[in-house]
């Protein structure tokens, strides 16, 4: 790809950029930060590993000037406000809210073709203003959270089990937030089902854990993750520059899927060149589609905080 434009340089936006560089997926990277002096700083630190490193992506920054930015093929918003202790990521709304939209509406008008992949929090809400700022189809435009969620919930069972995370795969579905749905049924080591390999209890304690992991990480350090979070976002980044086809937990629009529509929540697609390519609808238990329609729910509740706002 020739150019992929990643806005806000700050911790997980500098991590994204990083690891795109790192995986040479384009020509270019392209960080945008509105602090003077932010993105330009962090692009020539990542450049200067280039050769260390051995990529040749070239990294640059700029601060709002979107010019730079023309011609993007994928576009990763991850400007806006992180958590701090106390505050649930809703409590970003208002502020994030104005960010993304704005951030969304001036980089689409010299990327028109770009995919949006949305980071900023409330994830599933911001995702949201950003398709209807981009005013693109919504296979173009989806949020990551499922990717970092499964890499804490992968992360909690490889330590339970002593066993390399490679082998194991999870899945979940719903927003992002305390309200996600872990689905056991879906969680496997190489193969073998986890509830052969883990008791319910110890099962149930990972999913909870899986659940406050962004909380977790919170009240240790005061701001929200960035190594897990830039990563994921970068791993979605290199499944549509190189049409991968990959089946991930994606905050998706949906339009009739499990039963909703018109909001954006976690499902499981496939992602590829053209963005998302197909949703998919697995058949889920009467309590796995309670808590999804719980956590659907939640996300509701929250985009009706931004329709009070009257941002659009
Ligand atoms: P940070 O504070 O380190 O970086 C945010 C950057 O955005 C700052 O450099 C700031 O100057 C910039 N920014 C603010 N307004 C801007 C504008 N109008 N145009 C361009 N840049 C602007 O925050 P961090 O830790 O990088 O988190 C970024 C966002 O990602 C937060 O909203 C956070 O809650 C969210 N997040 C989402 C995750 C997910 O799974 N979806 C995981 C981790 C964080
Ligand atoms: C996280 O899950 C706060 O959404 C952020 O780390």
């Amino acid at each position: 790809m020739d150019r992929i434009t990643v806005i806000g340089a700050g911790n997980v936006g500098a991590t994204c950029a990083n690891v795109i560089a790192h995986k040479d997926l384009a020509r270019e990277v392209v960080l945008v930060d509105i602090q003077e002096g932010m993105a330009e700083g962090k692009a020539l630190d990542i450049w200067q590993t280039s050769q260390i490193n051995h990529f040749n992506t070239r990294v640059t920054g700029v601060t709002n000037n979107y010019l730079r930015t023309k011609g993007s093929g994928v576009i990763v918003v991850t400007s806006g406000m992180p958590r701090k202790p106390g505050m649930s990521r809703d409590d970003l709304i208002k502020t994030n809210a104005q960010i993304v939209k704005d951030v969304v509406e001036k980089s689409i008008r010299y990327s028109p073709d770009a995919i949006l992949i949305i980071v900023s929090n409330p994830l599933d809400v911001m995702t949201y203003v950003a398709y209807k700022a981009a005013n693109k189809h919504h296979s173009k435009v989806f949020g990551m959270a499922g990717i970092l969620d499964i890499g804490r919930y992968t992360a909690f069972i490889a330590e339970a089990l002593n066993v390399s995370p490679k082998d194991i795969h999870g899945l979940l579905m719903g927003g992002h937030g305390d309200s996600m749905v872990p689905l056991r049924r879906y969680t496997s080591v190489q193969g073998i089902p986890i509830s052969e390999l883990l008791n319910k209890e110890e099962i149930d304690n990972i999913i909870e854990r899986t659940k406050k992991g962004g909380g977790e990480l919170v009240s240790l350090m005061g701001t929200s993750a960035w190594y897990a979070p830039g990563s994921a976002a970068a791993m979605m980044v290199e499944a549509i520059v190189d049409n991968q086809r990959r089946i991930f937990p994606v905050s998706a629009y949906l339009t009739g899927q499990y039963g909703l529509s018109d909001v954006y929540l976690g499902v499981p697609v496939k992602l590829g060149k053209h963005g998302i390519e197909e949703i998919l609808e697995l058949s889920l238990t009467e309590p796995e589609k309670k808590l999804v329609v719980k956590s659907a729910k939640h996300v509701k509740e929250t985009l009706s905080v931004l329709d009070k706002m009257k941002i659009f």
